[in-house]
């Protein structure tokens, strides 16, 4: 399978074409960005950790029954993955408190919850991805009840098994961020991807912080806590 043209560039992945329309190629890049893209930085050897973590757990997230976008990976960067319309929703998935969570209601990070929290963040740069409930989304029209329902069902089932997973790893999975895309004939499908850069990944022992949280705060060794997560998945 072979690129054609680019039909798009994010902050961390571009999309390309294929000959056959149902199917895009992503390549991801070292690019990193937060807090809506003001800062940046490159984080060496990222696409390949994120395109190759990504792929292990969409295959282990398809055998336990869940629909994703995965076709086929090209290589260290790229991946054949259904052609999607993303579901403009940032669903996001909390076991405990970290991040927005804490800044937001005032508690401490590493609270764990007695069950997860899922949210939704309108999926909008210009407006800083602002919170939202279903109301909201249903309003304005981002995805029909059905589909959201689908949506939550798919996201906490999502998180029974990484928490799991995770868990074999020695690593406590705090809270993770996905994306769902619409097929051709409207079937929802976890889409985007599920790396240190969307998950919050602290060692089970020492909590020692494992994604991109090292990036965002400058709390250094950023490449090594990437390659780690890579060991600690794969064994390497
Ligand atoms: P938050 O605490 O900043 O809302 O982040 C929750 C989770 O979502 C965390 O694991 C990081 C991930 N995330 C993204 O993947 N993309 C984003 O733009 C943000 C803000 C968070
Ligand atoms: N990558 C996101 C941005 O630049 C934010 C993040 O992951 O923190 O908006």
């Amino acid at each position: 399978m072979e690129k054609t043209v680019q039909l798009y560039e994010g902050k961390a992945k571009k999309v390309y074409a294929t000959a056959d329309p149902a199917l895009v190629i992503v390549s991801y890049k070292d690019d990193a960005t937060a807090f809506d893209g003001t800062k940046k930085g490159t984080i060496m050897g990222k696409g390949a950790v994120n395109n190759r973590m990504s792929n292990f757990l969409m295959k282990k997230l398809m055998d336990a029954g869940v629909p994703t976008h995965f076709v086929e990976e090209l290589n260290d960067r790229e991946t054949v993955v259904k052609k999607v319309e993303i579901v403009p929703l940032e669903v996001i998935v909390r076991n405990a408190s970290a991040g927005h969570f804490s800044s937001r209601y005032g508690v401490e990070e590493g609270i764990l919850f007695d069950e997860p929290v899922l949210e939704f963040s309108y999926k909008n740069d210009d407006l800083h991805d602002p919170l939202l409930n279903t109301s909201h989304a249903l309003a304005l029209k981002l995805a029909t009840r059905e589909e959201i329902d689908t949506i939550k069902a798919m996201a906490l089932k999502v998180n029974e098994e990484l928490k799991a997973f995770f868990a074999g790893c020695g690593v406590r999975l705090i809270d993770f961020k996905l994306e769902f895309g619409r097929l051709g004939d409207g079937t929802i499908v976890l889409a985007d991807e599920i790396s240190p850069d969307t998950c919050r990944f602290w060692d089970a022992k020492t909590n020692e912080k494992l994604d991109k949280d090292r990036f965002r705060r400058d709390l250094g060794n950023v490449e090594e806590a990437y390659q780690e997560m890579m060991r600690r998945v794969f064994g390497e």
